[in-house]
Parts: C-alpha cells; sequence; structure tokens
C-alpha cells in the first residue's frame, strides 16, 4: 500500500481537521483565507455539511468492509463519528455565539419555533451519548447495550439529513444527494438482516395472533 498502516490513521485525522483548520485561519485573517461577505454563515454551513458527512462516511465503513473483506476501514470507524460530533459542536457553538449572540433564551425560541432546528437539536442531543461511550473501556462495560446504544447512529443521520432538506427552500440537489446516500447505506442493512427481520416479524405475529 502507498501509505504505510501506521501512518494512515494521523493522515487521516490531519485531513479531517483541515474542514475546521481552514476555518480558524479565515477567521483569525492567517495564511489568506477569506470567509466571504458573511463569515457566520459559511462556518455555520461548513460545519454543518462536514457534521453530515461525518455521519454518513461513518456509515460507509461498514459497507466498505463487506465489500472488500478487509477490517482496514473499522480502523477509522470511530474518528469519523468523534469528528461527526466535533462539527456538530462547532455547528452549534457558530450557532449560539455568532448567529444568536450567545442567548439561549433567543436559541430555545428557535428550537420551539422552526421544526428543522428541533430536528437538529434532537440529533446532536442523541450524538453525545454515542461519544461519551466511544471509547473501547465503555464498549468492554457495556457489553450488548454498547451495540444497542450505538445503533442510535442511524436516527441520528436520518434526522441530520432531514434537518438539512427542512431548511432548504429551492435547490433541494445537495439534501437530495445526501438523502439517497443514506438511504442506500440503510437499505444495505436492512437487506443484510432480511433473514433476522422477518424471523422477528414472524415470531411477533406468532406472538400476537397466538390463543
Ligand atoms: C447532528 C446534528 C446536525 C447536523 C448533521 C446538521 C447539519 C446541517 C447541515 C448539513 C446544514 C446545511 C449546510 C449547508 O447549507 O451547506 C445545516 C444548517 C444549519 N443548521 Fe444544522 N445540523 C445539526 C444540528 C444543528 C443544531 C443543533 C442547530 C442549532 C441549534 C443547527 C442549526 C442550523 C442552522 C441555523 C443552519 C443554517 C440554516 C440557514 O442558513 O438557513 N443545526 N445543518
Amino acid at each position: 500500500m502507498w501509505v504505510r498502516r501506521w501512518a494512515a490513521k494521523p493522515l487521516v485525522f490531519v485531513l479531517c481537521l483541515l474542514p475546521a483548520l481552514r476555518l480558524a485561519a479565515g477567521a483569525f485573517g492567517l495564511l489568506g483565507v477569506d470567509l466571504g461577505a458573511d463569515p457566520v454563515k459559511l462556518m455555520l454551513h461548513t460545519c454543518g455539511n462536514w457534521a453530515l458527512k461525518f455521519l454518513l462516511i461513518t456509515l460507509c465503513m461498514t459497507p466498505l468492509r463487506d465489500v472488500t473483506h478487509s477490517i482496514f476501514w473499522l480502523r477509522f470507524r470511530r474518528m469519523f463519528g468523534l469528528f461527526a460530533f466535533f462539527y456538530v459542536i462547532l455547528h452549534f457553538t457558530v450557532y449560539l455565539v455568532l448567529d444568536q449572540a450567545g442567548k439561549v433564551g433567543a436559541l430555545w425560541q428557535d428550537v420551539i419555533k422552526r421544526p428543522y432546528i428541533t430536528i437538529g437539536m434532537l440529533a446532536f442531543l442523541m450524538l453525545i451519548p454515542l461519544a461519551v461511550t466511544s471509547t473501547g473501556k465503555m464498549q468492554r462495560r457495556l457489553g450488548r447495550r454498547w451495540t444497542t446504544l450505538h445503533r442510535l447512529i442511524y436516527p441520528i443521520a436520518i434526522l441530520g439529513a432531514w434537518h438539512f432538506w427542512w431548511q432548504v427552500k429551492k435547490d433541494i440537489r445537495e439534501p437530495l444527494l445526501y438523502a439517497c446516500i443514506l438511504a442506500v447505506l440503510l437499505g444495505y442493512r436492512i437487506f443484510k438482516r432480511r433473514d433476522a427481520i422477518a424471523e422477528f416479524a414472524m415470531a411477533r405475529f406468532r406472538k400476537t395472533n397466538a390463543v
């Protein structure tokens, strides 16, 4: 391989950090980076966009493992998930501190009044337990419950894609693309577990129809 295995993780880590570093350079007027006429909007959109991208990238790791028959991809899954969380925190912070001038009351009003903010907030809150329990130690401690908890990634990704879709006024091409990618990633999982799902449905059917 052209990248040595030990170098892959640090390299991917730096690559994942680049969008945030670019924004930081622009915010501090470094390296000639310009954030344009509306820097707050650009920061908000860039972080939201990368948060969603990282959620989808995280969900790509298992299908990649299956297709390539290599567990190489799973080494990056936690890192990508944590980067999704990192960009959501930045996204939320830009929104609260720069867009709403740090007014928690204004944020709360938005959460109540604007449905796309409500679902964004819900996705953000649901990501917190996943980030907190992302360590190997927590994985061992929680055992099977860890796997169940981390299935929250699916509704989180759905809420994230929906949040994007809902706020777009005219051009739905980008949110549509993300929604399609997500549909393929979730569809793949349903297809993989079709036997178990059918068995579960049959068991439920038998139970509810038992005399
Ligand atoms: C998992 C959680 C979240 C994800 C994945 C996410 C993702 C996104 C995406 C993809 C965009 C559009 C970016 C673009 O136009 O390129 C966006 C915009 C936005 N998000 Fe989020 N977001 C999340 C949580 C939140 C939260 C918690 C808030 C605020 C409480 C929020 C507030 C906003 C706002 C205000 C916009 C810009 C809307 C506009 O300019 O019309 N988001 N978000």
